[in-house]
């Protein structure tokens, strides 16, 4: 077993806390390494959903019945969780959003179609996810921008050589990176491009969808504008996640839904918005979800992102020292203390589809297709790859079954 130094984070304890493991998949346990596409979900949180909706649940900001004024203090307890999570200098500059998509959707939308034009350059890079590429790319196309990537170089790592020629390009309004690559795993330098971007005079948008469930996040220094990410992928329920802007810039900006909630007055000459962040919350919020999320950020901080960090890297070398045994493996990526828990790789002359499909049979679930990064898979020069993932309920038997599948899958396949 080359996991070695004792990890300070007991896996095996911990997925007990997870039911969806207790059943079996084509009668073998579930090997499950797809937690970057989504968590599962412990009992806490579980628990916390059904205890809300059979104790406290009622529409938030609306009634000044009890019950209603239960569920506004739950879902704003929630709201401070996740300022605390990232650090955030006021509960008011966290927004819940749909997820990190919608997030991401609202600066471009509310910031970008108000703050580009002709001769504005938005730069994103190789390694961002769909959410945090095709949303700049159509927004630059509706206002004239011109939208710019940064490369990669061949660990799979930003090359930050190709800065001073891209601010040649006009002037530097938007720098959209993710955190962390759900691709790769690749832990991207966001302080270093924020101090860029701001030297440009842009604002720096954060995706931090797959870094929030593994890094320790603190907006003010990675001093970043806006930053996004999503409950699904840390434990928590679907349909929540959260957005943090500057509150200067979310006050400057026009809400992106309109609708119940988020107005001060409404009259037929002219509606005006309510205050952070109720401006950008139209309509009834996934309040349920919300405080879902809220204990899955308990979750989650008490078992602590540093022992989640470092027993995923510890997991990924493993991996990788397998692969390296098993041979006949091209694994993509930088080294593994340079990355979160992703593994992806492809297996010489099989479609991944086909890899994933052998080792669903023998109750593997992985992940094989472009993981919403067609740009990378261009650069890499596939159309898709397969990718393990991990989460502080990973355990090396399910590396273990994984390897045991890939062998099954060149007996069948090779
Ligand atoms: C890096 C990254 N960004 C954004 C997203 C989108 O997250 P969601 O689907 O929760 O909105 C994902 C989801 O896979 C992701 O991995």
């Amino acid at each position: 077993m080359a996991v070695t130094s004792p990890p300070k984070l007991d896996a095996r304890k911990l997925r007990a806390d997870f039911p969806i493991f207790k059943q079996q998949i084509h009668g073998k346990p579930l090997a499950y390494l797809d937690s970057a596409v989504s968590t599962h979900k412990p009992r806490q949180v579980l628990e916390k959903l059904k205890d809300f909706y059979e104790t406290s649940y009622a529409n938030v900001h609306r009634g000044v019945y009890t019950l209603s004024e239960r569920s506004t203090a739950e879902y704003e307890g929630a709201r401070q969780k996740l300022a605390q999570f990232v650090n955030a200098p006021s509960d008011r500059e966290i927004v819940f959003v749909r997820g990190a998509t919608e997030g991401l959707n609202l600066v471009a939308y509310a910031w970008g179609l108000v703050n580009l034009g002709p001769g504005d350059v938005v730069v994103v890079t190789e390694l961002e996810h769909h959410s945090n590429f095709v949303p700049w790319q159509y927004i630059a196309g509706r206002t004239g921008a011109t939208l710019k990537m940064i490369e990669l170089d061949d660990n799979g790592e930003l090359d930050l050589s190709a800065l001073d020629s891209i601010a040649r390009e006009g002037r530097v309004k938007v720098v959209a990176n993710n955190l962390v690559s759900n691709a790769l795993g690749t832990i991207n330098p966001i302080e270093k491009l924020s101090a860029w971007a701001h030297e440009q005079g842009a604002i720096m948008v954060v995706d931090a969808a797959q870094a929030a469930p593994h890094h320790e996040i603190d907006v003010q220094q990675l001093d970043c504008d806006f930053l996004a990410f999503s409950s699904h992928k840390m434990c928590g329920p679907t349909s929540v996640g959260a957005l943090w802007g500057r509150a200067e810039l979310l006050e400057s900006m026009a809400p992106f839904n309109l609708g119940g909630h988020m107005i001060r007055s409404v009259r037929l000459e002219e509606t005006t918005w309510g205050d952070l962040p109720y401006k950008f919350e139209a309509g009834t919020q996934p309040i349920a979800e919300a405080v879902g999320f809220g204990a899955a950020m308990d979750y989650v901080n008490e078992v602590g992102l540093e022992a989640i960090e470092q027993y995923e890297s510890e997991l990924v070398a493993y991996t990788l020292d397998r692969f390296a045994e098993l041979g006949g493996i091209t694994s993509y990526g930088p080294p593994p203390e340079r990355r979160a828990g992703i593994v992806s790789f492809n297996v010489e002359g099989i479609h991944p589809h086909d890899v994933a499909q052998v080792l669903d049979s023998e109750g593997v679930a992985i992940r094989a297709g472009h993981h919403c990064c067609q740009p990378l898979m261009t650069r890499l020069g596939v159309a898709a790859t397969n990718r393990a993932s991990y989460y502080l309920y990973s355990v090396p038997d399910e590396i273990d079954r994984l390897i045991e599948g890939l062998h099954k899958v060149r007996k069948i396949l090779g």
